[in-house]
């Protein structure tokens, strides 16, 4: 999609009715940004199915359309990849400076050839996101490192099995370095491994085809190395985050809706929480059915690593807390500042404080429309929480932003019963720019 046109877009949202009835979940975009890389270890043809049709994704497949891997789409979620023809281990910078999970090129492609030069990191602006546990695995594994010109730049003679103890549960660290270490000689073991669930598809994957890792979702990750990888089909799991938002949404506008598609066991943290609050939560095979509370009560948050509260999900609470009875306290963990959202919010009516990483909810703001600016991905999920809830017609510039995680996201929120478009900007006074998409 054109980031230009996007950038004029924005959603306008004419608030206060409550959703209802169903929503599909599409596949997760933590696990395809990383699965898809992954793919470059294969030397054939693999079939990824339940790809989320979203921004990240298109992303990647012009970058590794770049490298000379030849992706096809059969359906709009299902991509064949063959990376057996891969041309170049160099990563141009304009092809993905915007997005943060770029990273996993540098563990499939030295993995694969030991050697990578690869932009570093894009993504969403909220405080450092530095990549250093992800380069200590490397050179761990013997390879040489070097950040130069706004690249990394890893090669190696030889990886060797060998033992790294992550400083800190990082996802990223994790999945880069098992890719990583996929063909190094002898035994890698991942200490302080993170455990979400795209870690553990994305080890599911490469065990398909051949691999050898053992331990994913645990805190210890044992990876054998093998000789090479044979291409397979795959079907990703749903997104965790994508049904968290959809059952909050459910919540902040006194909804009743079936979330389909999804794993319950992924859940759990919010689910308690909603619980907590006074929703009916309903968790089943493959569904869970949330109905609002009326009224919420206030509840705290922390998060933490999988399987505590989703820093992903931090956003869409706060926003949810916003109007439950009573003062919250929400304690974000593992990002250093993700509260950038916490202003645009304010134009919407809620009362928040800030105290570091510490925000302080006042329950049942009531909330009505604005122009507002989406700063980041979640942060743009949270705003379009805030206006289904919100009385009168709020504006949602930077589209950017949410188009790259969120799947058709207008028509899901249309068919539970939101008043919801896309507008292009033509038909709106201009609003001014706030951010740089
Ligand atoms: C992944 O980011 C996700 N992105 C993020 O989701 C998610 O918020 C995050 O994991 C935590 O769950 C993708 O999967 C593409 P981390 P990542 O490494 O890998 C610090 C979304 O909205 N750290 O687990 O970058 C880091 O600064 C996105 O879908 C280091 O210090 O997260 C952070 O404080 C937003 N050094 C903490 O660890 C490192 O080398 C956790 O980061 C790596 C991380």
């Amino acid at each position: 999609m054109n980031k230009g046109r996007v950038i004029l877009e924005h959603f306008i949202i004419n608030g206060n009715k409550p959703l209802k009835g169903k929503v599909q979940i599409s596949g997760a975009k933590n696990a395809a940004v990383a699965v898809i890389p992954a793919a470059l270890l294969v030397d054939g043809v693999c079939i990824l199915e339940n790809l989320p049709c979203i921004e990240d994704v298109q992303s990647y497949v012009s970058v590794l359309r770049s490298m000379g891997v030849v992706c096809e789409f059969l359906d709009e979620s299902t991509l064949q990849i063959d990376a057996s023809k891969v041309c170049t281990t160099n990563i141009s910078p304009e092809q993905l400076k915007d997005m943060r999970a770029s990273y996993y090129l540098i563990g499939a492609l030295l993995g694969r050839y030991k050697k990578a030069n690869v932009p570093m990191p894009g993504g969403c602006n909220f405080g450092v996101r530095p990549i250093d546990q992800h380069i200590k695995g490397f050179e761990s594994l013997g390879a040489k490192v070097v950040i130069e010109h706004g690249a990394v730049t890893a090669h190696a003679d030889k990886l060797l099995g060998t033992q790294i103890f992550l400083d800190m549960a990082s996802v990223g660290a994790t999945i880069n370095i098992m890719m990583a270490a996929v063909f190094a000689e002898g035994i890698t073991t991942i200490e302080n491994a993170a455990k979400e669930p795209h870690i553990v598809d994305c080890a599911n994957f490469l065990n398909m085809c051949g691999a050898k890792i053992k331990g994913a979702g645990t805190d210890v990750i044992r990876i054998t190395g093998v000789e090479k990888l044979e291409g397979k089909r795959y079907s990703i799991i749903p997104d965790q985050i994508e049904t968290g938002t959809y059952m909050i949404a459910a919540a902040i506008t006194g909804g009743d809706v079936k979330v389909c598609n999804v794993i319950p066991k992924h859940m759990e943290s919010l689910t308690a929480k909603l619980q907590e609050m006074g929703c009916t939560v309903i968790a089943q095979e493959d569904w869970i059915k949330v109905k609002a509370a009326n009224p919420l009560t206030a509840a705290n948050i922390k998060t933490l690593y999988y399987p505590g509260f989703p820093t992903d999900l931090q956003p869409q609470i706060t926003t949810l807390l916003t109007q439950a009875e009573g003062v919250s306290y929400v304690n974000e963990t593992v990002f250093d500042t993700r509260f950038q959202y916490v202003d645009q919010l304010t134009r919407l009516g809620a009362k928040i404080t800030l105290e570091g990483r510490m925000a302080v909810v006042e329950g049942t703001s009531r909330l009505t429309g604005a122009d507002v600016v989406a700063t980041d991905l979640r942060a743009g999920a949270a705003l379009m929480l805030a206006a289904l809830a919100a009385e009168g017609t709020t504006k949602i510039s930077n589209l950017y932003y949410i188009d790259r995680g969120y799947e058709k996201i207008v028509e899901k929120l249309t068919a539970l019963g939101a008043d919801v478009r896309r507008s292009n900007g033509e038909d709106e006074s201009q609003i001014p720019m706030l951010y740089e998409a």
